[in-house]
């Protein structure tokens, strides 16, 4: 609803918005008009020297039909640069201009007609391109826009939860294993076998859960992330792959000084986080090679496996479930000004590529 009215004040805007005189688009136009006019009617002006030795035909073309396509291409130019107006004028200018020629001074005039409605046409058919192509852009740019803020809001809500469950849910439970170890090693009370039993395993209950809630925690939003940055947190991820995997991870990560922007270092780190989870779940590798680089203003991230592969080529992978741990990491790489790629093959393995801007 608000982009749709947002949309409808650009709209509006834009229709009535005057061409400003300081515009150099004006002058381009209110120049180029002229000429073509003068040479529409060197008949006229055959007496001054230069309009005189203007040639009768331009590329093969009869050269009034061409000053009649340069002047629905003139149209199409006011109306890219200076908006609806300013094409109207131009097209209504070109009209008055080439009217009275057509019909008084062409030896054709029903051909002369013929080419103004054609020019007219094609002029139109023009604007309605460039329209649509710029409308298309829009929608882009309101989509990676809103992609933009899902994925802000959603690392907020993560960050959110994070904290809360490690403030919270882990120091309650953290709270009832000592309250438990207390009550067990209290020598003023008398506990039964089976209730010391019991105890025992509340207490092993309890640890089991703080544990979990801690890994909930982490790997929604790492503090290693917040705290020591992109680079760590890297490394962090590769190690996990590596304990929890087996697979041997080679890490070698150039200098990032001074860091990215913390939107850009979080999107690297939630795509590597996929990348990584697809090459645990899904690769069966036995290297993991992960590499980041920065070149000029662009920050490259490969993260290359010599597991299974798949191919890459089936837009959107699709299978029997929703797949969005490759679409999402396109997005966050599309959302930070950068793109992705995926090189894979059953004999090659994988190599999983974004590049982002250095600054946003
Ligand atoms: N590193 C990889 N090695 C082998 N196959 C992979 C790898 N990464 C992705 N795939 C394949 O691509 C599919 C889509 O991945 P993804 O979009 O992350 O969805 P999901 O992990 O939920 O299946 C996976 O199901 C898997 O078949
Ligand atoms: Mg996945």
């Amino acid at each position: 609803m608000a982009v749709s009215r947002k949309r409808a004040a650009e709209r509006l805007r834009r229709l009535t918005a005057r061409p400003h005189l300081t515009s150099p688009h004006l002058w381009v136009v209110a120049v180029l008009f002229a000429a073509v006019t003068v040479s529409h009617y060197t008949e006229v002006l055959s007496s001054i020297p230069v309009i005189g030795s203007i040639s009768p035909s331009v590329f093969g073309m009869d050269r009034h039909a061409t000053d009649r396509l340069c002047y629905a291409l003139l149209a199409v130019y006011a109306g890219w640069a200076l908006g609806f107006r300013a094409r109207v004028l131009v097209l209504g200018l070109s009209l008055a201009v080439m009217l009275p020629r057509a019909i008084l001074i062409s030896p054709a005039p029903r051909d002369a007609l013929y080419e103004i409605f054609a020019a007219s046409v094609l002029s139109a058919l023009l604007l309605l391109l460039i329209r649509e192509m710029r409308r298309t852009q829009r929608d882009r740019d309101e989509l990676d826009a809103t992609i933009r803020r899902v994925i802000s809001a959603q690392e907020d809500e993560r960050k959110r939860i994070a904290r809360e469950l490690h403030d919270d849910t882990a120091q309650s439970l953290l709270l009832i294993m000592h309250q438990i170890d207390a009550l067990a090693s209290d020598p003023k009370i008398t506990i039964p076998d089976d209730a010391r039993l019991k105890l025992a395993k509340l207490y092993s209950v309890a640890q089991t859960a703080h544990q979990s809630v801690r890994r909930y925690a982490r790997d929604l939003r790492p503090a290693i992330l917040d705290d020591l940055g992109l680079g760590p947190a890297l490394e962090w991820l590769a190690d996990n792959l590596a304990t929890e995997k087996g697979v041997d991870v080679r890490v070698r990560l150039g200098n990032l000084q001074p860091p990215p922007p913390h939107d850009t270092q979080i999107a690297l780190f939630r795509i590597a986080q996929e990348a990584i989870a697809n090459i645990a779940q899904h690769a069966k590798a036995t290297r993991m090679t992960m590499t980041m680089t920065a070149v000029e203003s662009v920050i490259r991230l490969t993260i290359t496996d010599d597991g299974a592969g798949f191919d890459a080529s089936i837009p959107g992978n699709p299978g029997a479930t929703a797949k969005f741990g490759i679409a999402g990491m396109k997005e966050r790489a599309q959302a930070a000004g950068g793109t992705l790629a995926i090189h894979s093959g059953t004999a090659s393995g994988t190599t999983v590529v974004v590049e982002v801007p250095r600054k946003p």
